[in-house]
């Protein structure tokens, strides 16, 4: 019953005060949602601006001027409401999570923007529903005076829900609960379509990010720290031998999801699919596609193209592979290369199956748990 005046409400709690967070509450207050944003007390630089200027200002593909109501408060956050959507980087996840878990959230869908497999550090959470989602609806960068400016929204995003382990019994109402959350987080996003995937390793690998991201920061850093990232990242800095090395590395994902028994597509139809475009390379793609085309490089590889696409994405990718017997060369090589070239161990610190939880699960225990569904409505059965 709670649910369901909560339905009717339309509230959303955003846990995670940068671009994607406040791109994510403007646009659902535009679609009737109520809103509220919850910052880190450590990370508030984003929500101190908002809160200087009175007001979150927007501009490109999202234009205008909206009050959002910001918290530093979870307690708040929680009880605002049932429905929470994360938009912090995987890499603060486990922050927000020692946050989390103070409350009791068996009421709540939390919904990690993107999850880069949230879901399983987050299992202890035992929360109403656990979603995750391989890319954040709006492409957005924070300007220096706290405006918002809006490259991208995509059209469609991945989705799915953490599914009970081997032999772990639910209860019915658990089940209820968690199919009317997931019902309420799809009425919220609504217009984005969201398509519903077999498990949250079908969403990790859609993540596409894994695949662009690394191997052009990598292949450019001399041109990022000569220039302090004064270049287009995608539309310069994607030309055709890095385009190879991530179809290498692109190889590496769809074979994963050939072992799980999943037909994955590429990473540029993946990107068309989000989008909603036809580009029929990764180097079109760069050059042609106006969200990544306008986007400037960064100014030092100290940025998430790198600090948390490694660890958490291309990690995880690397340590799945190799449980499955398939040879993940061409991504440990992406993430040996980035330790070079950071100092950082990301091997050790990143997403391995030790962090996930899944260091004992034999190849068959993650086929059949993380595995491909037959059908769509299979598919979307499991999920909810
Ligand atoms: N923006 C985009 O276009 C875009 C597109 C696709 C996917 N994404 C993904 O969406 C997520 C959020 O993106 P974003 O651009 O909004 O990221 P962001 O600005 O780097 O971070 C979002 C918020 O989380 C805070 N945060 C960072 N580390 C934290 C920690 N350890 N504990 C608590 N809070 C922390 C940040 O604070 P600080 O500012 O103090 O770091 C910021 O307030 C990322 O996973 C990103 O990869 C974004």
């Amino acid at each position: 019953m709670l649910v369901q005046q909560q339905q009717q409400q339309h509230t959303a709690s955003i846990v995670g005060a940068g671009p994607a967070g406040f791109a994510l509450a403007a646009g659902l207050q535009s679609q009737g949602t109520s809103v509220l944003v919850y910052s880190h007390p450590t990370h508030v630089r984003h929500a101190n601006q908002v809160r200087r200027n009175g007001l979150l200002r927007a501009s490109g593909l999202m234009e205008g001027s909206t009050r959002v109501r910001v918290t530093t408060d979870m307690a708040e956050a929680v009880a605002f409401s049932r429905i929470m959507f994360l938009t912090v980087p995987s890499t603060g996840q486990e922050t927000v999570l020692e946050e989390l878990r103070k409350f009791s959230l068996r009421q709540h869908a939390i919904v990690a923007v993107p999850g880069n497999l949230f879901s399983l550090i987050a299992a202890d959470l035992h929360a109403g529903c656990i979603l995750e989602t391989n890319l954040s609806p709006y492409s957005c960068r924070m300007e220096g005076d706290g405006e918002l400016r809006v490259l991208g929204k995509k059209e469609l995003v991945f989705i799915a829900a953490l599914q009970p382990a081997e032999g772990e019994e639910e209860e019915d109402d658990v089940v209820v609960v968690r199919r009317a959350l997931c019902g309420e987080v799809a009425r919220i996003l609504s217009p984005t379509r969201l398509k519903w995937c077999s498990s949250v390793v079908e969403v990790s690998l859609a993540n596409v990010n894994g695949v662009f991201h690394p191997l052009m920061m990598l292949m450019n850093a001399g041109r990022i720290e000569s220039t302090g990232g004064d270049f287009m990242l995608y539309a310069d800095g994607l030309t055709p031998s890095v385009a190879n090395a991530m179809a290498a590395v692109d190889r590496v994902r769809i074979q994963i999801g050939e072992a799980l028994g999943l037909r994955l597509d590429g990473a540029v139809a993946v990107s068309n699919e989000c989008y909603g475009q036809g580009f029929s390379n990764f180097v079109d793609l760069g050059r042609h596609s106006p969200p990544h085309n306008r986007l400037r490089a960064p100014p030092t590889l100290e940025n998430r193209n790198l600090t948390e696409d490694v660890p958490d994405l291309l990690v995880s990718w690397c340590s799945l592979a190799e449980k499955l017997g398939i040879d993940a060369s061409p991504i440990r090589a992406v993430i040996t290369l980035a330790q070079m070239a950071t100092g950082v161990d990301y091997l050790a610190t990143g997403r391995n199956l030790r962090r996930l939880g899944l260091e004992h699960a034999t190849r068959a225990e993650l086929i059949a748990r993380f595995g491909g569904c037959d059908s769509s409505a299979d598919r979307q059965k499991r999920a909810v």
